[in-house]
This record gives structure tokens, sequence and C-alpha cells, in this order.
């Protein structure tokens, strides 16, 4: 049979937006100025499993809740998508996707269910079922994410995130305790979930407590770069221009320079301005892994002022380099 090739447009993606972080980082407040932008006003639905709080901003935005109560089996969650996407919604914010994973009833738990029912309270047996138990609980989730990438609508998915430390070899050889590295989080703080689901967003944000709404980006490419200025909060507009990227639009339009500057934190003052270029993310990664690989993560942050490595500016990534060069060299020479 003869195989067709016709030129590629994009044509109305489903957005897959993740927002992780700790407690009054900004996830739920985000995720609702996101939604509200991408939906254009239409009313979006929010599926609650933080018991009720997402209602606590129902008078700041138009949006639909649903409560969905432990325990947290991934067929619940698939069930609740399924239904605000049949009920038309544009957008459904899961706040939070964390509770699937290592909330009450979740994968974590289901797992220990099968060890009970496997083993019971035989400790050598349960080590040995330990993998078997997972099998229910892994393709339970796998099926929820597969039902999940079908959705119409667009889904914005709150995480919790933690701070996780790992422990490396510092260049004076003595073991250093370093913020752990992943590729699905930022700085120490891993979203916490099944392994694989970060890599299925379309965009990541980690948010922190000292600057709400402030956007960290996990994954970022270029085409959505303009759309989060890294120094503003994420705002309706965002959500807005997203969302013509999304339905086909050629390029996303740059965040809008007449737009008045969101009132920012005092931290995020600090920070570089709108104006300056900076390294794409998987530069910043690559600059992140080549210094812990050195254990000079601190000292690099340090030396160049910066919080984290995706705010190394264009201008500054040949300097960056050198730094990093110059410390292999004393590095090495040390051994
Ligand atoms: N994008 C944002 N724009 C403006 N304010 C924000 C933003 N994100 C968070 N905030 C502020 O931070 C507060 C806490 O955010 P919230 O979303 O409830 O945190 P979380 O859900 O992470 O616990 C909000 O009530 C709001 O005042
Ligand atoms: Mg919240």
């Amino acid at each position: 049979m003869a195989f067709h090739f016709k030129r590629a447009a994009r044509e109305n993606v489903s957005l897959l937006i993740g927002l992780a972080g700790g407690t009054g980082s900004g996830k739920t407040y985000t995720a609702m100025r996101l939604a509200s932008g991408i939906s254009a006003g239409k009313p979006f639905a929010v599926i609650d499993t933080e018991a009720g709080r997402a209602k606590h901003y129902g008078d700041q935005f138009a949006f639909d809740h649903g409560d969905l109560k432990p325990p947290f089996r991934p067929d619940a969650y698939a069930d609740a998508i399924k239904a605000a996407d049949e009920a038309g919604y544009p957008v459904i914010v899961v706040d939070s996707v964390s509770h699937v994973w290592a909330g009450d009833g979740g994968c974590l738990d289901w797992q220990d269910d099968e060890l009970d029912r496997m083993a019971g309270d035989d400790w050598k047996k349960r080590e040995a079922c330990r993998m078997a138990a997972w099998i229910k609980p892994k393709m339970g989730h796998k099926s929820m994410v597969q039902k999940l990438l079908q959705v119409r609508a667009h889904l914005i998915l709150c995480f919790r995130a933690e701070p996780k430390i790992e422990m490396v070899r510092g260049k004076d050889g003595k073991m250093e305790v370093i913020a752990k590295q992943s590729l699905t989080g930022l700085d120490g703080w891993i979203p916490v979930c099944e392994k694989n689901l970060p890599f299925e967003l379309t965009i990541s944000f980690l948010l922190m407590a000292q600057n709400p709404g402030i956007p960290h980006p996990i994954k970022l490419q270029e085409q959505h770069r303009a759309l989060f200025p890294l120094n503003k909060l994420i705002n309706e507009e965002s959500g807005k221009r997203l969302a013509a990227w999304a339905s086909g639009a050629t390029k996303p339009a740059a965040a809008d320079s007449t737009q008045p500057p969101e009132a920012a934190s005092p931290e995020s003052e600090r920070r570089p301005s709108a104006a300056v270029t900076y390294i794409t993310p998987n530069e910043a990664i690559a600059l992140e892994t080549w210094a812990t690989s050195l254990g000079a993560v601190r000292k690099f942050k340090r030396d160049f002022q910066v919080e984290m490595f995706s705010h190394i500016t264009v201008a500054r990534h040949d300097e960056a380099k050198k730094w990093l060069a110059a410390a292999q060299d004393i590095v090495k020479g040390a051994v």
C-alpha cells in the first residue's frame, strides 16, 4: 500500500501544563490565571483533591469545581478528567495530581495493599513480592496517562514538589550534600509523581513560596519562552497567547510590551530584567550537570550571583563555561 506524506502544520494541540511547588508557591492561583486566559473567560473545570481548597478562589475566577476524594486511584482521576472533558470544558485544572502517586489510596498505597494481599505479615515473602506488587499500580497509572493524553481539553496539572538532596564527592575528595539533580525538577525541588509523567508535559514550571507565581522553567521550549518572562508573575495573558499558539497560530506573540508589568515581589525585583535573553533550558541543564560533576554548584551560583542556572544570560554563557573549565582544571590537578 502506498504511504503518503503531507506537509506538517501544527493544528489544535492540546496543552499539558505542569505547575510544581511547595505549599504557598502559587500552584492553584497560577493554574487559575492560566486557565482563565486559555479559556478566554469561559468557565473551566477544577478537579480538587485538596479538600475543597480551590474553592477559596471561587470569587476571583469563573470555574466549576469538583471534589475528588480518597482513595486516589488512577481510575478515579481518569474518570473525573473524562467527565470534565465530555462536559465540554475548554480547560481542566487538576489540583493536585500528586495524590494519585503519594496520596491516600494512590499508587504507593496500592503497591502496599498488593503486598498485604500477596504476602501478609511474612516479611521475607514481602521482600520477594516487591516487584510483582508494582504490576497493578503501574499498569493502572499507565492507563490513566494514556487517557489523559487523549483529552481534547487543555490540562493544567498541579504537582506538590519536595526539596531533595544527594551526596556527591567534592573537589577536595570529601563527600558533600547538594540539591538533587533531576530532569523533572529544578534546584533540588522534585515533583511528587510517577517518574515518567513529567516527560509528557508540554511546559512545566517550578514555583517557589518566596515569590509565588514567578516561573522557574523546568521545561520551556524556545517557542514558548516569550510568553513567560522570568521575572513576571504568570498571568492570564500568558494563557491567552498559549491558547493562540495551540490553536495553530504560526508564532506565539511576544509578551506585550505595552502591558503594564505585574507587581513583582521584592525577590523578583532583584532578578535580571525581562529584556535580557537567557540561555536555553538544555544549556542550563548542561551547565548544572557540569558544575555538579565538579561539586561546584553552590560556588558557581555565588560567583555568578544567580539563584538558578537558568538565570545565566546568553551574554554570560561563555564566561560560565570558562569558569567551569577552569574549575575542572583545578579539580583534575588535585587528583
Ligand atoms: N500567578 C500569580 N499571580 C499573582 N499572585 C499569585 C500568583 N500565584 C500565587 N499568587 C499569590 O500567592 C498566594 C498563594 O498561592 P496558592 O496558589 O494558593 O499556593 P499553592 O496552591 O501552591 O499552595 C495566592 O493567594 C496569591 O496571593
Ligand atoms: Mg493549592
